[in-house]
């Protein structure tokens, strides 16, 4: 069920910080408090930036698994947490997918939670509809020895669906390191970024130090996807990269000699 690979569906892009807070910008959580329509403004960009297709992700990911010339390159799922209508995660995933899939040291898989359904209530016992989307998820965040997780900021926190996910999960996370990719208004989603360290204690995971954050993140790429400054995100994306292999590798090979007794 492996859908390794998996990369790049959106076009490619690159980062860099930009300003925080400006209430001129549509959206800007500036005005704290308020719960937004998905329809506020609060994600602008064309439609054509926001499509993550199933096709470009398995053609993004042919190209990350052709271009890896490591022996033994790190399973990297890139979780892509938000599952809003309009969403801007693809443009962000893509300029990630892009940086991931230039390395030879991960083979990246994406998986994407507009593309699962998994209920809120949970069950020890669930039934065969649950079990088949879980089916599509679960051995492939198994299957990883690292992750990035993708999250927006919703209210000073991270997306539902994402919390859901994790939640329905726990032996796929432990022992293994998680870096952060995030983007929002005025926090760049870090307030989300700061919730989900605790979340993944929690689940016996490591979290790296260096995160990749995107402040009023549409302002930052333009049509095409394509970051306007990027030296800023680029370094910022090598150094939680380069975190990632470092822990991926240690807790791959200690976990090859002992399993992990957490
Ligand atoms: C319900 C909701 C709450 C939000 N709350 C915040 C917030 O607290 N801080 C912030 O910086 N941005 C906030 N935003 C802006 C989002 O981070 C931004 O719209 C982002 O693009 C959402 O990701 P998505 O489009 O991929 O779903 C909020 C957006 C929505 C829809």
């Amino acid at each position: 069920m492996n859908q390794t690979a998996q990369a790049s569906a959106a076009p490619s892009v690159s980062a860099a910080p930009s300003a925080a807070g400006d209430p001129s910008v549509p959206g800007d959580p500036s005005a704290e408090g308020s719960a937004p329509a998905p329809s506020d403004g609060y994600a602008p960009g064309p439609t054509a930036r926001t499509a993550f297709s199933t096709a470009a992700k398995t053609a993004a990911g042919a190209k990350t698994a052709a271009g890896s010339g490591a022996a033994d390159p790190l399973r990297l799922a890139l979780i892509v947490g938000s599952n809003r209508e309009g969403r801007f995660a693809p443009v962000v995933a893509g300029w990630f997918l892009d940086r991931a899939g230039a390395r030879d040291d991960f083979s990246v898989d994406v998986v994407d939670l507009a593309d699962v359904e998994l209920p809120t209530v949970l069950s020890g016992r669930p039934g065969a509809a649950v079990h088949a989307e879980l089916a599509k998820v679960s051995p492939r965040l198994g299957d990883a020895d690292a992750f990035v997780v993708l999250t927006p900021e919703y209210n000073h926190s991270f997306p539902a669906a994402l919390k859901n996910l994790i939640d329905w999960h726990f032996t796929e996370w432990q022992a293994k390191p998680v870096g952060f990719l995030s983007y929002g208004g005025v926090s760049g989603g870090l307030r989300a970024v700061e919730q989900l360290r605790q979340v993944f204690a929690e689940m016996h995971a490591v979290t790296v130090r260096d995160t990749v954050s995107f402040a009023n993140a549409w302002r930052q790429f333009d049509d095409e996807g394509r970051h306007r400054d990027p030296a800023a995100p680029e370094a910022a994306v090598t150094s939680m990269l380069d975190q990632l292999a470092w822990w991926g590798a240690a807790l791959r090979e200690a976990k090859s000699h002992r399993q992990y007794g957490g």
